[in-house]
């Protein structure tokens, strides 16, 4: 994919990117300032697939997915270096993670991130870009992560309708 004024390239990865995963989260420490949380993403991000996206080939972005079943995943990471914010990096990762989750079968795609219930000026943003890529409130999950950091599911359904 083509941007504006640089060249935009989303790979899908079998694991081994943790070492991509933990340079890009140094970089975001108001959304990952938690060691053993990161240290868990890092480990997920070289065992599971997911994307890495890259401009100019360098990698600015990074994606991880959980699957949980043959119809249902669950987006287990998503960061974008801060540089290149609200430049199209986390769209076109979503693109084609659901691609390839629709490709294999599956229906229904969630993620969790902290609640509109947490004052936390960076995950209303968050949330703006799940919104904004069709993502629909599930539940909340008040106790999940912990009583200071309320959870919410959100979902999307990807590649064919359910029936209705
Ligand atoms: C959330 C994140 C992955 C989004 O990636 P991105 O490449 O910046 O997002 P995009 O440019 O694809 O944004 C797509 C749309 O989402 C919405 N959006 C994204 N960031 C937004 C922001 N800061 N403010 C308002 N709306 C926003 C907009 O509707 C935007 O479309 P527009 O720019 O045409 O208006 C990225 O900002 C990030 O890494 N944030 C910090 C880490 C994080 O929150 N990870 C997820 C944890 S659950």
């Amino acid at each position: 994919m083509r941007t504006a004024d640089r060249d935009l390239l989303v790979r899908h990865v079998d694991g081994g990117v943790g070492d991509v995963c933990r340079s890009i989260l140094a970089e975001l420490p108001a959304w990952f300032g938690i060691p053993e949380a990161n240290d868990d993403y890092a480990a997920h991000a070289d065992a599971h697939a997911g994307v890495v996206a890259e401009i100019d080939g360098e990698p600015v972005g990074i994606t991880t997915v959980l699957r949980h079943g043959p119809s249902s995943a669950e987006i287990y990471l998503m960061a974008v270096r801060p540089a290149v914010h609200r430049r199209g990096v986390g769209t076109a990762m979503l693109e084609v993670v659901e691609a390839e989750l629709a490709d294999d079968g599956v229906d229904f795609l969630q993620v969790k991130t902290l609640s509109p219930a947490h004052p936390d000026p960076g995950y209303a943003l968050t949330r703006k870009f799940y919104l904004a890529a069709g993502f629909v409130v599930l539940e909340e999950f008040p106790h999940l992560w912990g009583d200071a950091n309320p959870a919410l599911q959100l979902v999307k359904t990807v590649g064919r309708r359910p029936r209705s």
